[in-house]
């Protein structure tokens, strides 16, 4: 088989793959020892055979997940968008590293024109970004951008003879923060977790008494991480009163996105849930959660820096590789990230802003907001099923009813369960205040009302199979 042969051969699956993502089952569900049979992964090593390798790539795709399918409801990414697909296809075929200009220089000013672009849309407009491998690691590079403020010298000394630093976030903030704690060095332990009202938003008084008593204990309170659209109930952390705060104490502002941050591309959705993020400190949000860009592909932003992102993340000799310094604009990428390889993330987002532009984007999530709306309309209509609590954008957490005799969230786990396992839909689950919440979540464009219904009918039908077992 010459080359052409064989990329005409993957061609033709990846076309077959792509258009049957929507029938049947969204996954061929086996145990994993079942599975590792069907795979017979120890087979074929080093044969040099392309049926072979085309018959790994069509094993591959047989027992994955089919993310595209409208049973896939699970996480907060979903099938990708056909044009960063293509992006990513061209990335793997041009192979390179854009932490440099010279081996990426499309990449390095593709990223730089999306970052500035993101930059006035948020309304930080003296500020500096980056693309990071993902929320997580935004929230502990923003949280490090903070330290390193606070403490000028410890960078160079670490935090060995410095006072001590506390960074909160709400109870119900994402466990990257417990993990951005310990990678920076504060230790878990001053990762002050603020208690939520009763809608799931940081509660403001709480915070600001801690702070106090942080601060009357001798301790630093340098950070404070608001969560735009928490993981489990979908709420948004009040700006306009951090804000005030933040005036008051003097702690970095930042906020983590990577769920609901994508508001901030409609008009019509930016003032209700992020009123004054162009005032906060840093901002990250991930595109491959709700625009549908394919994994991974984030943004990291920050507002009228004191210090340079290089200054922050930069160390050691790095004068084999870099060239910048001729002048003041960043031509490499790699200076002012955690980074030395770093993959070319920049085309395939690049490509979809091209493709469908804040217009479009803003209508899809404008849609999947009036989905969820949907969605808690059927539950509420529905005698089987109950909201665990009212919906405060999009998530949909609700759970299936009980008798008295069945625990609840033990019944629930169960339902889950068995809808993975048949292969009829993925949904996710967390806790809230101890009750198990199916957390439906609506980011994959291929799902309308009539999904939505079929989701429920399946999902209420299963469950009542379930009740008579
Ligand atoms: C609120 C929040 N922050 C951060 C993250 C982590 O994002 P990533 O998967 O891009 O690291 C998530 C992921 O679910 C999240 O919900």
């Amino acid at each position: 088989m010459d080359e052409a042969e064989i990329l005409e051969r993957l061609l033709i699956l990846i076309q077959k793959y792509h258009a049957g993502q929507m029938t049947d089952g969204f996954l061929d569900y086996h145990e994993p020892s079942a599975l590792k049979n069907l795979l017979n992964l120890d087979e074929h090593e080093g044969d040099s055979d392309w049926d072979n390798l085309f018959a790994w790539v069509e094993k591959y795709l047989a027992f994955s997940a089919k993310t595209n399918h409208p049973g896939f409801v699970n996480r907060m990414w979903a099938g990708a968008n056909l044009p960063s697909i293509i992006g990513e296809i061209v990335v793997a075929l041009s192979n390179t590293s854009s932490c440099t200009y010279e081996s990426a220089p499309v990449a390095t000013l593709m990223e730089k024109y999306m970052l500035r672009k993101m930059l006035e849309l948020v309304g930080f407009s003296n500020g500096e970004g980056q693309m990071t491998t993902g929320s997580s690691n935004a929230n502990m590079i923003a949280m490090m951008v903070a330290r390193n403020l606070t403490g000028q010298k410890v960078k160079e000394s670490g935090l060995f003879s410095h006072q001590e630093l506390f960074a909160f976030v709400s109870a119900d903030a994402h466990y990257s923060m417990d993990k951005a704690a310990n990678i920076i060095g504060i230790g878990t332990d001053h990762l002050v977790k603020v208690p939520v009202n009763s809608r799931g938003e940081m509660d403001t008084t709480e915070l600001e008494n801690r702070i106090k008593q942080t601060i009357d204990s001798g301790g630093i309170p340098f950070f404070v991480g608001a969560t735009a659209g928490t993981t489990v109930r979908g709420a948004y952390d009040p700006l306009d009163p951090l804000l005030e705060l933040q005036g008051r104490y003097n702690f970095w502002l930042h906020v983590d996105g990577a769920w609901g941050g994508a508001v901030v591309l409609s008009d019509r959705l930016r003032p209700k849930f992020l009123h004054g993020i162009e005032m906060v400190d840093s901002f990250t949000w991930d595109f491959h959660k709700m625009p549908g860009t394919a994994l991974i592909c984030n943004v990291l932003l920050l507002n009228k820096m004191p210090t340079t992102l290089g200054s922050v993340c930069g160390a050691g000799d790095s004068s084999y590789i870099f060239r910048d310094g001729q002048d003041a604009e960043v031509h490499d990428l790699g200076t002012i990230s955690l980074q030395c390889g770093k993959r070319v993330d920049s085309l395939k987002w690049f490509l979809d802003w091209k493709y469908y532009g804040q217009t479009g984007f803003a209508k899809r999530i404008e849609s999947y907001l009036e989905l969820c709306q949907y969605a808690e309309e059927c539950i509420l209509q529905r005698a089987e099923l109950e909201m665990v609590v009212p919906r405060e954008s999009f998530n949909v957490c609700f759970r299936f009813k009980t008798p008295p005799d069945i625990p609840v969230n033990d019944f629930n786990l169960a339902l889950r369960t068995r809808l993975y396992q048949q292969g009829m839909s993925l949904v996710g689950f967390g806790y809230i205040d101890s009750k198990l919440a199916l957390r439906l979540l609506i980011t994959n464009s291929s799902i309308g009302k009539p999904e939505i219904d079929d989701f429920f009918r399946k999902l209420v039908a299963t469950g009542n199979e379930l009740l008579e077992t």
